[in-house]
This record gives structure tokens, sequence and C-alpha cells, in this order.
């Protein structure tokens, strides 16, 4: 949540941040601001609303120096308004903060500042934090900013992303993270060092990054950096290379992000599946999940924790892990995770799954599992992030760069992911015969074809959602392992077209959502051929005897569906295990469809962000 970027060097730093603001600009556009210095001052321009709008600004305004920061922000506290944007000055002008997370103690140290004589000009909580450091460079730290930084921050409750700038000392930067607020990389190049919340907003720049931990201090110079701990102590921090192409972060002929990512599918699958299943040799080999034989024995339990979309992927893991591996597994949210006083020890398993590595619930949910003993592994997507350094083993998503704030490639590769550790578990605990493991290997190997298959049917979406988009509530019914592509189609719909929408288990449906449904509201059923396929039917039977417009998705070939629903959008057959990456693509493609239609802004859906790095 919020981006942040920084650049001190030998080129002209306002280009460097704006361009790297714009990769950010998935983690919140609700305002944004750059600070330069130039001359002797640091020189600030900030406005509400998106980047495009400051781009047009300092071309008849512009600002030229090789030190900046700039935000982007998803607001916390105070209006998205031009006073609240960052970066913000402390009262005299002489340092400057950007910052992504929150002060949960903001409120009293305002009200002592303010007792103090601190003057504040916004309604944020970040302010306190600049004006903290004014106060404490002329008042203990004699003028370092850093040491200034450090004193400010020993006073603020909460998890931290912070960037300074200070015209005391305009060579340096200082970025400290505290907590799980976001991640601060640090970039290196040749005369020149970036810092940024995240990897993608420097990647034109340098594939060299380093991560600062909790409670670590960069001080960032154009020709080197020093880490430091906040309690003083030199840290040597190791150097991680970032093999993400820039260019595949590029929109390309595509017209949404979201769109390019819904039709990356059948490659990203394909990367996922690359080099983990040995075919000659019959098995799954995951060697990044530091997992013995012995280990995967003694497990009786695994529990899944996540948030959003990378939840509903855990629903449908649960289904392969219990089949395959005959482990029992819970899923949870991240955010209610800690507060249940869990049971864990070091039998069971939590795997985490996260796309940006960062949702700070999820971090949370890890930690209370590391505190209690049991064993962490995470399925991430972005490379070197916190959910992979923290867990004891992982498995990549290898979804390469998502910028749509809606998930989409990172979901199916995350289901695929679980697919193959479930195969690995059941390989470890015997629960698999060489034959059984044989038959979902292939499975595997022929779903990116299917998947592509799938994706032909994007007219006839196309058309489908041209006819139902104005409808504001859809109901979406799935049972079984298509039950969570229902929850996951019914989230696409809200996210980015803004139309209510829930998703239900089929058999529930008579329970209560029976009593809203209608002429007007669409019911999209998953009624593919498996083994609940004659149980949909009757709830189609149900609903259309309520008058809905029943939407069905159906295995190809299927011509009884015809008589019953209004609209059949066909699925090429496939195994029931991987129906469900099958049918989500198809509800993506209904809801980015839809969303067009009614002229929303399908990347940067309102209120959203791609990374929730607060509670
Ligand atoms: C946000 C995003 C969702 C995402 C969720 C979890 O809400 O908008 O698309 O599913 O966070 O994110 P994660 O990075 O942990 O998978």
């Amino acid at each position: 949540m919020c981006g942040i970027v920084g650049y001190v060097g030998v080129r002209d730093a306002l280009p460097v941040i704006l361009d790297g603001l714009q990769r950010l600009e998935y983690r919140g556009y609700d305002s944004v601001g750059v600070a330069v210095f130039a001359g002797d001052t640091i020189h600030v321009r900030r406005n509400a609303g998106k980047l495009a709008n400051l781009r047009e600004r300092v071309k008849t305004d512009p600002i030229s120096g090789g030190i900046g920061i700039g935000h982007t922000r998803w607001a916390t506290h105070g209006a998205p308004v031009e006073r609240n944007a960052h970066p913000h000055l402390s009262m005299n002008g002489e340092f400057v903060v950007v910052h992504n997370g929150i002060v949960e103690n903001y409120l009293e140290l305002r009200e002592e500042l303010t007792a103090e004589g601190v003057v504040f000009r916004s309604d944020t909580d970040t302010e306190v934090i600049v004006q903290l450091i004014e106060k404490f460079a002329s008042d203990g730290a004699h003028g370092d900013v850093a040491e200034a930084t450090r004193l400010a921050v020993q006073h603020l409750r909460g998890a931290h992303a912070i960037v300074v700038m200070s015209k005391r000392q305009p060579d340096r930067l200082i970025a400290v993270r505290i907590g799980n607020a976001g991640g601060i990389a640090i970039g290196t190049g040749e005369h020149e060092h970036f810092v940024a919340s995240d990897i993608p907003a420097i990647l034109d720049y340098t594939h060299s990054m380093i991560f600062l931990e909790s409670r670590q201090m960069a001080i960032v110079r154009q020709d080197g950096f020093e880490i430091q701990t906040l309690g003083g102590q030199q840290v040597h921090a190791q150097a991680h290379t970032i093999p993400y192409d820039p260019v595949s972060a590029a929109k390309g002929e595509y017209k949404h992000f979201m769109q390019k990512e819904i039709f990356e599918q059948a490659r990203s699958i394909t990367d996922t599946i690359g080099g983990r299943v040995d075919f000659e040799g019959n098995q799954v080999v995951l060697p990044s999940l530091n997992l013995t034989a012995e280990q995967a024995q003694q497990l009786q339990r695994i529990v899944t924790v996540a948030c959003g979309t990378s939840y509903f992927s855990g629903l449908i893991g649960k289904f392969y892990i219990e089949q395959l591996a005959r482990l029992n597994v819970e899923v949870d949210y991240g955010s209610e995770y800690r507060y249940r006083d869990p049971i864990l020890d070091d039998t069971t398993a939590v795997l985490a799954i996260t796309q940006s590595g960062e949702t700070v619930d999820t971090l949370a949910a890890m930690e209370e599992a590391r505190e209690k003993g049991a064993i962490v592994w995470s399925i991430v997507n972005a490379v070197g992030s916190q959910a992979m350094r923290v867990a004891d083993g992982h498995i990549a998503m290898n979804a390469g760069p998502e910028i749509g704030v809606a998930s989409t490639k990172a979901f199916t590769t995350s289901v695929v992911d679980q697919y193959l550790l479930a195969l690995y578990l059941g390989q470890l605990r015997g629960t698999l015969s060489p034959d059984a493991i044989k038959s979902h290997t292939q499975t595997l190997a022929r779903l990116p074809d299917l998947v592509g298959r799938t994706l032909e049917i994007e007219r006839a979406i196309h058309e489908l959602a041209h006819q139902v988009y104005a409808y504001t509530n859809f109901l979406y019914l799935g049972r079984g392992i298509n039950y969570p592509a229902a929850l996951e189609g019914a989230l696409k719909l809200k996210e980015i077209s803004y139309i209510h929408a829930e998703g239900y288990p089929a058999g529930e449906m008579k329970h209560g959502p029976i009593a809203l449904i209608d002429e007007h509201m669409p019911v999209v059923t998953i009624a593919l051929k498996d083994n609940v396929y004659d149980k949909m039917l009757s709830q189609i039977e149900q609903a259309k005897a309520r008058d809905a417009i029943v939407i069905a998705l159906a295995t190809e070939g299927d011509t009884v569906i015809q008589t019953k629903a209004d609209h059949v959008i066909y699925l090429p057959e496939a195994s029931a295990l991987v129906n469900p990456v099958l049918s989500v693509i198809a509800l993506q493609l209904l809801a980015y469809y839809v969303a067009v239609r009614r002229g929303a802004d399908v990347d940067q859906p309102r209120n959203l962000a791609k990374s929730v790095t607060v509670e």
C-alpha cells in the first residue's frame, strides 16, 4: 500500500522517480508527489489523483536535481487532497518524508508537538514523523539526518517504511523499515542508488538489490550505502539479483494490464510447472521447499493462510492436499488467524499464499506460526519479498510481474503450485502410486493447452458481457472444488465493475440467496461435467423457476444444458482437479468485459490497492 521511490546519483532524479512511481501506481493512486533537492532548497510538487496529473504539472513547473523522493498514496489518515499528499515537509522546510504504514500513536505525538509550537499543515499521521525528525535534528542529533531519524522513529508505534531527505545533508537518503508496512529495496548502480518499496519501480535501472529487514536503516548516497540496525550496529546485507524483465511489465498490444495478464496464463502456468515435474523420473521436485521425507511423513496438518484472491486459491489447494497427500488442511484469512490463538506445533506446516509477499495480515499469520513452532512455507510471486525470505521453504508462482490490481495469473499459478505441492507431499508420504503420479503430472502437462483453448471463448464472453453489464446484483454458484472458483468469480466482478456479486456453495442457495432471485438477477453457475454435475442442473432448475437469468459454464459437448440455461459458455473437457483453473479464467474474462463495458478503471479500481500493507 502506497509506493515509495528515491534516487541519488548522476542522473536527473525527477524522471527516474516519475517512472518508478508509474510502476508502483498499483499500490495506491489517491494522490502523488515528489520532492527534489535543487539549488539549496527542497522543491515539492504534489497533487490529488493520479500520476498523469503530476506529469502534466512538472512539464510547466519542472525541478532538476540529482537527489529526490516520490510517493503514490493509498489514503489512510486524511482525505485524498493535495495537502495530505506525500512528501511532507517539516515546519522549517529542512526535512521531507515519504511514508508507508500507520503511526498508531500519531494523535498523542501531534498534541505534544503542537504544544511545543509545531504547526501542522496536513491531516496525516505521517507529518508527525517529519516534525519529530526536525525536532531531534536540533535536539540530540547535532544535525545528522540518520541520527535524527533514528531518534524520531523510536517514538512511533506501528509498522513503517520511511524515506527521509534533508537540506542539511543533501547527499543522502535515509530509509527505515519497521515491521511489515511494505518492503524497502535498495538498488545499486554506478554512481547512483535507488530506493523503492517494490522491485518493478527500479528494474529498468538495476537488477542488483538489497532488502531491508525490520528495524534496519539504510544511509544511501551516490557512491555507496550502509545499513545499520536501529540500535546502531552495522549490518552486512546480501545483494540479490532480480531476474524480471521490465519489458514483461509493459502493456504491449493490450488495452489493460488485466487483459494482458489474463492472456498470459497459458505461458505463466507453463513456467510454473517447468522444472518442477521430472516426466522421465515420474516425480515432482520442489527443492526450494526444504522438506525432507521424514518431515513430510511426520506432518499431521497444513494450515493455509492468505487474503483476497490468494485465500480462494487456498480453498482449491485444500482439495488437492487432502485428496493426494491425505493431510488435513484448514484455510484461514490472514487477518483472522492470529486473533484465534491457534493451536500449532512442529507437525503442522503453515502455508502462506501471497502474490506480493508483503500483505501485512498474511505476514502476521506467518509470524504467529513461527512463534508457535510450526513449519512455515510460502507460495509467493514477488521474488525476494518478505514472505519468501522469512519462510522455511517456498514455492515461486513464476507468474512474472502482475500489475493489474485485480489478481488473475497469480491466482492460477498459485493453484498450480498447490497441485504440485500436493503431489510432492503425496510422493514423500507414500500416499500416491507411481501410476497416480503419472496421471496427475500428465494432467498438469496438458493444462497450458487447455488454458489456451479456454481463452478462445473471449469473443463469446465479450458478447455475453454486453447483454448483462447493466444488472446490479449477481449470484455465483459452484459446488465442490468449483465453489472457491465461484467465490473468486464474484470477487473479480465486484472488484473491477463495482457490481454487487456474491459467491455461494450451490447447495446452500436454497438456504437464503434464493430469496433474492428474480428476473433482475443473473446467476452464474459452474456446471461442468464432474461428480456434482447432476446436482448443479437441479440448482439451475431451481434458479430458473424463480425467473433468474442463468449463465452456465459447461463442458464442451453438453447439449442438455442449453435447454436449461439462458447463456452457455463452453469450456474444454478437463480433469475435475483442474476445472477450477479453467472456470476462473472464464469468470476473469466475464468480469473484465463487464467492467470495460461499464467504463470502469479496470487496472486501478477505486479504493483498492495491490499490496495491502496496513491492517
Ligand atoms: C489485495 C489485492 C488482491 C489480493 C490481496 C492479497 O486486496 O487487491 O488482488 O488478492 O490483496 O494479496 P497478496 O499479495 O497477499 O496475494
